[in-house]
């Protein structure tokens, strides 16, 4: 069985600091990331930043600066927040790296090698905040602009000499693909629109710009540089060390099996990448599954509104697990979901302060005054092992996985934070006293409950697991998903570590 696996959240125009979107998706990712690696995957996690193009070179002269030292400076930034979201990311990739240079041209020159590349002229729309290209009946008019009906930014007309990529003759064997790779691209809804927008019909696609000069140079022609979304979907392949095949890292972790992208960027990962990749003779990846917004109330951000949020300032206030926990439970993936102060003081309050929080506390304390914080010895009656068994599916939790399904996934672990602090009222251990194996018992159950369920939130809030995983003495190196199939794996008599107050409740 291949037990790699390798996911990438996409690469962040470094054109302002990050906000919550960007946090989302890098969120996100770094779940799948964690769960896999914790199931015994050797996981490359890819983030980085997309640093070419007019975007970038317009923001930089607005601020008097070049294009590079910009980008390094805001750069720098994203990958500050790599750390402040706790990202388990192998790799940061910047696109004005050397390394990516020379895979975007060696994917140039070979696609020009087979002859899926030619010079002509584009006259057409194009957004310089998206990046894209529109076509006639893709834009309208909006007070007193041009914008696209899809984004609402604003484009403007464009006349100049370019490359083209012969996307059109990829309509059919893309159809072809999305057919045999039914979960190619998801949520369902998400591959409906693309193949609908596959089956209206593909143009040839602009994919050098000849006016400005901030880019990877076309190798055959000084004048051009690649269109920056050739540039940056590159990205994928280049932290791999593309185009040298025969290293490990590519044969190991290409395709790529899961990137992850806002609904946004949809047909650049679903239609021109695997396009690209198939002209190129190169493998598409395995999935692309685009997400919703994360709106600011009812809002998409947007500087103009002022309505952006701070993933930094959310998590001084609050901290880094309770925002994870938040965007993974609450919001329904796939869909655009929302942040407030408010819901997210509600969710600490309830799920992890009264549910998961009190659950560790409860139990913990009694285990200090009645077992002296040792793991107790166990003899299993069949109410202990219906609740334990109940965390044992390992191979149903791998699908919810595979198949990113979040929001099931979370609700599992509501369930078993419920049904365990249940557990423990309805067994009233404080009235065993006189039967010290049947109170043992119950604490040993609640304990390995706690194991169990921390575990299975690793990947969502891994700080916080990590410091519950270390009453167990089991460091994070060692955290194995599969031990939860186990119902036996604290051993008796071993000391139980102090815990501090993990949530602490917020008064309203
Ligand atoms: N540079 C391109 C991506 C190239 S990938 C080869 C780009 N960058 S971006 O910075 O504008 O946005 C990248 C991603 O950030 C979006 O696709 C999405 O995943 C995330 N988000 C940005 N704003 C968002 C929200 N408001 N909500 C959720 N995610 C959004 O596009």
């Amino acid at each position: 069985m291949n037990k790699n696996y390798y996911i990438t959240t996409p690469i962040y125009y470094p054109s302002a600091k990050p906000h919550m979107g960007h946090a989302y998706s890098s969120i996100i990712a770094d779940f799948f990331a964690r769960f896999k690696k914790i199931d015994g995957y050797n996981v490359y996690f890819l983030t980085g930043t997309d640093e070419h193009g007019l975007k970038i070179q317009r923001s930089a002269e607005k601020l008097n600066k070049d294009p590079k030292s910009f980008c390094d400076e805001i750069s720098k930034t994203f990958e500050d927040l790599t750390k402040t979201l706790n990202l388990s990311n192998t790799d940061f990739i910047r696109t004005t790296e050397e390394r990516h240079k020379i895979s975007v041209q060696n994917l140039w020159n070979i696609l020009e090698k087979n002859k899926q590349i030619y010079l002509s002229k584009y006259s057409g729309w194009y957004s310089v905040s998206d990046e894209a290209f529109y076509n006639e009946d893709e834009v309208e008019e909006k007070e007193g602009s041009k914008v696209s009906r899809s984004s609402g930014s604003v484009v403007e007309w464009v006349e100049e000499e370019s490359f083209f990529f012969k996307l059109s003759e990829w309509e059919g064997p893309l159809l072809d693909f999305y057919e045999k790779n039914k979960n190619f691209i998801l949520p369902e809804s998400r591959r409906n629109e693309v193949i609908s927008f596959v089956k209206g019909g593909l143009k040839d696609l602009s994919v050098s710009r000849k006016t400005f000069s901030w880019g990877v140079k076309v190798p055959s022609d000084d004048d051009h540089v690649v269109y920056v979304w050739l540039d940056a979907l590159t990205n994928y392949l280049s932290s791999l060390k593309y185009p040298d095949e025969n290293n490990k890292l590519y044969k190991n972790f290409w395709p790529a099996d899961l990137h992850i992208i806002g609904k946004d960027i949809l047909r650049f990962h679903a239609v021109y990448w695997p396009a690209f990749l198939l002209a190129a003779k190169i493998k598409p990846p395995k999935r692309v599954y685009g997400h919703g917004w994360i709106l600011s109330g009812d809002e998409k951000m947007s500087k103009s509104k002022g309505n952006i949020l701070d993933p930094l300032e959310i998590i001084n206030t609050y901290g880094l697990d309770p925002l994870r926990y938040y965007l993974l439970k609450e919001v329904s993936f796939g869909n655009d979901g929302n942040i407030s102060e408010e819901k997210l003081e509600n969710c600490i309050n309830s799920d992890l302060a009264n549910n998961f929080g009190n659950l560790c506390q409860r139990v913990l304390s009694f285990a200090e005054k009645n077992c002296s914080s040792m793991i107790p010895d166990h003899n299993f009656m069949e109410e202990d092992l219906i609740i334990l068994n109940s965390i044992t599916d390992t191979d149903k939790i791998r699908t919810l996985i595979d198949n990113q399904d979040i929001n099931q996934y979370m609700n599992l672990i509501v369930d078993k934070l419920f049904a365990s602090n249940k557990y423990f009222n309805d067994q009233e251990p404080w009235k065993k006293k006189d039967d010290t194996l049947r109170l043992n018992t119950i604490v040993y159950t609640a304990l390995e409950l706690i194991r169990k369920i921390t575990i299975l939130l690793y990947p969502v809030m891994p700080q916080t697991s990590v410091k519950i995983l270390n009453i167990f003495n089991i460091k994070e190196n060692l955290i194995d998903f599969s031990t939860i199939k186990n119902n036996e794996i604290l051993e008796k008599e071993i000391k139980i570590n102090k815990l501090d107050i993990l949530f602490k409740k917020i008064d309203k």
